[in-house]
């Protein structure tokens, strides 16, 4: 059975396509990519059909990380085709909650922060309107936490 995961944030081009390609690249290193289907959407349409943020792909390309989804917005049927459906910060949590018809589909939201190992970080922040300092911490803390969630499929 494959484990399903989505990763969402606001715009779907900087943070969740980042977050799509740590968590491809970990997985297939470990030989797991049978066991998993990963994808990555937006809270808001505005990006809709672009690649990922220039910025974001040139920072995630020199740690040796191809991002090449295209933007799309989370639709409802996600939440049935995912097992986890996991926001970045505070603000797509309640954006999800909302989208969330049932208590089940509730039940499969989560925060990547949530899965962090050696970062005390509370959400992963936006760095749409920064500097390249923010697109080094946004992988930092990615590749951190999708560590602790890949992990946490094999306790
Ligand atoms: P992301 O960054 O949510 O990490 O993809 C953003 C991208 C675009 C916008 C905001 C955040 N925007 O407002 O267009």
């Amino acid at each position: 059975m494959k484990r399903k995961i989505l990763f969402v944030c606001l715009g779907n081009i900087c943070r969740s396509p980042a977050a799509e390609a740590v968590m491809k690249k970990q997985i297939e290193e470990r030989g797991l990519s049978a066991n998993f289907e990963i994808d990555s959407a937006g809270i808001l349409s505005v990006h809709q059909g672009e690649k990922a943020d220039s910025r974001m792909r040139q920072h995630a390309a020199r740690r040796g990380y191809e991002a090449t989804s295209i933007s799309r917005q989370v639709k409802i049927d996600d939440f049935d085709r995912f097992d986890l459906i996991i926001g970045m910060d505070d603000s797509n949590i309640d954006d999800l909650n909302d989208c969330a018809l049932t208590a089940e589909h509730k039940s499969k939201i989560r925060q990547m922060t949530e899965y962090s190992k050696k970062y005390n970080y509370t959400h992963i922040p936006d760095p749409y309107y920064g500097g390249t300092a923010g697109f080094e911490l946004v992988l930092d803390l990615l590749e951190d936490a999708c560590t602790g969630l890949l992990e946490s499929f094999y306790k």
